[in-house]
């Protein structure tokens, strides 16, 4: 006789709450509608918050409601809805605002459907869908590259408020941003280090929208922006230190290792490497490397590590593992050049890529 399945039903709530995509997609709507920023001045009807950001007002008020049924939002008369604590970092002028953070595009999303397929073959989802790479195709769709860009960047407020603290600065006056972006993290960096300079290094097409950016924060005279590809050579050498935020993750070892390899190569014998981005760690706990993990097998093909694995990734480059600092974002892994490592020359030609 078939053993009967043990039924907990709160269990089954919480699986149907953790796997329902009701609430991200409500959530999206949220951002792109603007409906947070409406509520700035205190409770609203959902006719008012309608006819300000352009929505169907029943229709609205059926994604509020359920909103509201999870925290995000709450409906104080019916119909009538303000924000609550999970609703207050939608807004746009919220200093940690994660309105761009989930921006559940397209491809994205017809990349996550794509996941059991990913997990049958270990490849990554997106490129067997798109015939490329997320990079490469962003390079031709620049709609899609911005709102990327803006995605990974929005967590940069709250990751500088954590992780800068952590770093020892103190004689670095050179900082090379390997692939930063549109330059929210080096500007930053630069606004908390005065006598800081910076190159910012991306790929031409997303480095181009770096000047704006840091012009607004005011350290464009001390950031000069540098469109290049990391994997040809071009990383600007001799600086103090080179930083690589949210980027090996991106890509399988080989790749990652070739990167490193040219990073190894622009570094003096006393440059430092500043890695900042999620350490994977063991055990069932919550942790951001574990989920980023399946994130790069659904879009970008690489994969978050562990501690032993960025010495094992750092030593394949001629680079020793410094020092390890969890934050309560992301950690940085430190690493300085292993001397007399550098393949004269040859470290870019002899990179697998
Ligand atoms: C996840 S984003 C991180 C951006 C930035 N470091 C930050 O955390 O705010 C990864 C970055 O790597 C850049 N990138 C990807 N391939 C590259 C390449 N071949 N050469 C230079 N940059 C590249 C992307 O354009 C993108 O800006």
């Amino acid at each position: 006789m078939p053993v009967r399945p043990r039924v907990d039903i709160q269990a089954v709530t919480e699986l149907t709450e953790l796997a329902d995509y009701i609430v991200p997609f409500a959530i999206r709507v949220m951002c792109d509608m603007s409906v947070a920023d409406q509520l700035v001045d205190g409770p609203r009807p959902v006719e008012e918050i309608a006819a300000a950001t352009g929505a169907h007002a029943p229709t609205l008020l059926r994604a509020m409601r359920a909103l509201a049924g999870r925290g995000v939002f709450t409906e104080l008369d019916p119909g009538t809805f303000a924000l609550t604590p999970l609703a207050e970092p939608l807004r746009s002028d919220h200093p940690f605002s994660v309105r761009e953070c989930f921006p559940l595009m397209p491809p994205d999303v017809t990349s996550w459907a794509r996941l059991t397929g990913a997990i049958r073959t270990g490849r990554t989802a997106f490129d067997d869908l798109y015939g490329m790479g997320y990079y490469d195709w962003c390079a031709d769709h620049p709609y899609e590259c911005d709102r990327f860009e803006r995605s990974a960047e929005s967590v940069n407020p709250l990751v500088l408020r954590t992780v800068v603290p952590a770093v020892d600065w103190s004689g670095i006056t050179t900082l090379v941003d390997v692939g930063g972006g549109h330059g929210t993290f080096v500007a930053g960096v630069l606004r908390r280090n005065p006598a800081m300079s910076a190159i910012l290094f991306d790929l031409p097409h997303v480095a181009e929208r770096a000047p704006a950016v840091l012009a607004e924060a005011g350290v464009a005279d001390r950031c000069e922006v540098r469109g290049g590809d990391f994997f040809s050579g071009a990383i600007p050498p001799g600086a103090d230190a080179y930083l690589m935020k949210t980027i090996l993750h991106d890509w399988p070892d080989e790749r990652a290792s070739a990167i490193l390899r040219a990073v190894r190569a622009a570094m003096r014998e006393d440059s430092r490497l500043l890695v900042i981005e999620s350490v994977r760690t063991p055990g069932d706990g919550w942790d951001v490397g574990k989920v980023m993990d399946v994130k790069a097998l659904a879009l970008f093909g690489g994969h978050t590590r562990t501690e032993e694995e960025f010495a094992g990734l750092f030593a394949g480059a001629g680079l020793r593992l410094a020092s390890v600092t969890l934050t309560p974002t992301m950690s940085v892994i430190e690493g300085a050049a292993i001397e007399g490592s550098v393949i004269e020359g040859s470290v870019i030609e002899g990179a697998a890529l």
